[in-house]
């Protein structure tokens, strides 16, 4: 009797104590209350400099960031916000997190970002590339891959994905991005997003994503890089805004603001942009942060004096963080003092800011387990993703009398700088991608064809200059060969961030290597590498194949080979036009309609482009059948299925893509002359048939948008079309 009265006793004491804790907890410190009550708990203890101190991001790390230099900050103060993590030891980010949260006065852990952008150290192909694969759910994979490595070394964010629609190959960041195509764009934003914040950003798999960037960057007049962007309300809303909206909708983190000045208003200084549409009218809670200096150049934009108005420009605006122009940290509590920027303000920042933190599950689990790099990178599933995606991504852009794959060739001769690179097939934001891992193009060739015909690699030239003391080697190759492969393309840096070209031709020296090699009346299969289109206008009819492998990361070039030998059979689609020649561009397929379509054209050039948006060719054939609608008309609430019948004719199963475009012929804005609406991937075996369904709801895939982003749907025919066939629809 006595033992138990004891225990309960102890029970009740225990009970008290835990109460009695609980009560002591503070709210914001409570993984059981919901986030929003934490975050108001939290900001109800902060001072002004720690509310300030929220908002900045610092490095940490080495800098490896060529164009955006700034010294990696030594001593992190323990009250800031956020880092730019360098590094992808767990160890380096808990001693910083240490002092966070041990030193700091509320114990706020630091969110780590990182541009994460095709892969952490298991780098998969360019988003350029991802898009020509139109599988969003292998990109989703990627993602999940990326976020998992990114994660467990110590990133919580990623800054991607970039779904800036960009139309001008000089533009380097063509590159980062899901090609020209709104719908594209916004397809794979929400696919990346997915994949990296998965169903939950506490988990140590996932990080929180950033869509960037906000808003128009690709409009970079005359493919420069940071330079001005005249885009209209309507254009706003049609080209550039679908990304985001979708992006937004998906759930993403975070945004970043753009570098451009939009019509007179730069991004990082655009209520309209950051304030009305994306935090009122889309009702975002998470932060924007500025890209890198973003906020401190508004001064050489012309709309700030100096870094105290451009504070206030931008924070006002709508920008909650600033990366790295020390703008924020030297005078936003002075602005919040003078009564110029206020106090509601300021909470609303430092909440949004804490909510991600929160959600991100910081305050539970500050700290990186200490895992290795075995542990985390180069998983067989991670790798088996990356190789099918660049797989997925290579596109065979010409085919004559298939040459390819190459089955009878016995002596293959491999010239061309991007033979035997491993560096430059990683592609720009290659994270901690270690090209030591990639096989180059001649090897890989050699392994795919050992025992069934022989290899050998001649470079010729460099992939620029005017060297062409190697062109004899390369000749003496080709003649001994059956076929030759000319390995072109570019190097890693000269596509990305601050990397325009005036030109999207290849060097002269590369140009002169296959134009004398075409002379040895060899059959030639071009094999390209590059963050870009290339202008091939002159030189395509010297190749019996072309084949676009862009920059495939990792995998480096098993998979073209794979597309060479037959061993895979490519499904690749252009995500963005291939221009005939420079001086077309801009050239995309959705243009505005013309006054005068049958005149207006290039007296020097054709007007078409060389390769069209979607084109890429397969080993096998589809036939395409009939387009069947379920109705003829339809009420702005109904809905209407179109189907496409599509049968392999070939002798070997293959991967097609089918995409489906709206035309609306009259309306009361001018549409494109045709928009990409859905788009399908499906494998379909050799004799078979599938059929491909659009399921048409008219305010999603028939309405516009106007000026201020209201969706319209008018009254009238639309028509609705795969490849050269259509069918009319009815909008009552
Ligand atoms: C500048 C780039 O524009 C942006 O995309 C990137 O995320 C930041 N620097 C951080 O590296």
């Amino acid at each position: 009797m006595k033992r138990i009265y004891l225990m309960i006793c102890l029970a009740c004491a225990c009970t008290a104590m835990i109460a009695q804790g609980k009560k002591d907890t503070p709210v914001y410190k409570d993984a059981n209350r919901p986030v929003e009550e934490r975050v108001n708990d939290l900001l109800k203890r902060m001072t002004l400099e720690e509310k300030v101190m929220q908002l900045n991001q610092y490095t940490l790390g080495r800098n490896d960031n060529v164009n955006n230099v700034g010294e990696a900050v030594k001593n992190i103060p323990a009250e800031l916000g956020s880092v730019i993590y360098f590094s992808y030891d767990p160890k380096l980010r808990n001693e910083v997190q240490r002092k966070a949260m041990e030193e700091s006065r509320l114990g706020i852990p630091l969110i780590y970002g990182y541009d994460v952008i095709h892969g952490f150290r298991t780098v998969y192909p360019i988003p350029l590339a991802q898009a020509c694969s139109w599988n969003p759910e292998l990109v989703q994979q990627a993602s999940a891959v990326a976020a998992q490595e990114a994660r467990m070394s110590g990133v919580d964010w990623t800054f991607s994905p970039m779904i800036d629609v960009a139309r001008d190959g000089r533009w380097g960041r063509v590159a980062e991005g899901y090609g020209e195509d709104p719908h594209t764009n916004a397809v794979f934003a929400v696919a990346s997003v997915k994949g990296y914040q998965g169903d939950n950003m506490a988990s140590d798999k996932n990080v929180a994503a950033c869509l960037k960037h906000f808003v128009g960057y690709g409009a970079s007049e005359g493919g420069r890089d940071y330079v001005f962007t005249e885009i209209s309300r309507q254009t706003l809303w049609d080209t550039y805004m679908q990304p985001y909206i979708e992006g937004v909708k998906a759930g993403a983190a975070t945004l970043m603001s753009c570098f451009n000045d939009i019509s007179g208003t730069p991004g990082t200084a655009n209520p309209y942009i950051l304030r009305e549409v994306l935090k009122g009218k889309w009702g975002h809670d998470g932060f924007v942060v500025s890209d890198w200096g973003a906020i401190e150049q508004l001064r050489p934009q012309g709309v700030a004096a100096d870094k105290k108005e451009a504070a206030l420009k931008a924070f006002t605006a709508g920008v909650e963080m600033d990366m790295m122009n020390n703008c924020y940290n030297k005078h936003l509590g002075e602005l919040v003092s003078e009564g110029l920027v206020s106090m509601e303000m300021l909470d609303d920042a430092v909440r949004r800011v804490l909510r991600v933190k929160f959600r991100l599950g910081l305050f539970e689990r500050p700290y990186t387990p200490e895992s290795t790099e075995k542990e985390r990178f180069y998983l067989a599933e991670s790798l088996r993703v990356a190789e099918q995606l660049a797989e997925e991504s290579i596109v065979l852009l010409k085919n004559e009398n298939n040459i390819l794959p190459l089955q009878e060739a016995k002596d293959i001769a491999v010239v061309g700088p991007m033979g035997d690179t491993r560096w430059h097939l990683l592609g720009s934001w290659a994270a901690h991608g270690d090209s030591e891992r990639i096989v180059p193009i001649a090897s890989a060739l050699k392994e795919e064809f050992e025992g069934k015909a022989s290899v050998t690699f001649a470079k010729g030239c460099d992939f620029d200059g005017e060297d062409s003391s190697g062109f004899e080697e390369a000749l003496q190759a080709a003649r001994k060969a059956d076929v030759v492969v000319v390995a072109l393309g570019e190097k890693k840096n000269w596509s990305g961030e601050n990397a325009s070209r005036s030109t999207i031709a290849l060097p002269d020296i590369q140009l002169q290597l296959l134009k004398e090699i075409s002379k040895t009346g060899k059959p030639i299969v071009l094999v390209l590498s590059s963050g870009r289109p290339i202008e091939l206008g002159k030189v395509e009819a010297s190749c019996k194949a072309i084949v676009q492998m862009w920059q495939p990361g990792i995998s480096g070039a098993k998979p073209i080979a794979g597309v060479l030998s037959g061993r895979v059979n490519p499904s690749g689609k252009l995500a963005i036009t291939y221009p005939y020649a420079s001086g077309q561009i801009p050239i995309y397929y959705n243009q505005r309609k013309s006054a005068r379509p049958h005149q207006g054209k290039y007296q020097d050039i054709p007007n078409t482009p060389l390769y069209e948006f979607g084109h890429g060719l397969s080993y096998t054939s589809f036939e395409y059948g009939k387009l069947k609608a379920s109705a003829s008309s339809v009420s702005k609430d109904g809905r209407v299925t179109v189907e496409v019948p599509v049968t392999n004719t070939g002798d070997r199963d293959g991967l097609e893509t089918v995409h489906w475009f709206i035309t609306d012929p009259v309306a009361s804005i001018s549409r494109p002359v045709k928009e990409l609406k859905h788009f399908e991937k499906k494998l379909i075996r050799k004799g078979e048939t599938v059929v491909f369904r659009f399921e048409i709801t008219p305010m999603k895939d028939i309405a516009f948008l106007n000026h201020n982003g209201d969706k319209i749907l008018e009254k009238g025919k639309v028509y609705i079309s795969v490849k050269d066939e259509r069918v009319e629809l009815d909008i009552e």
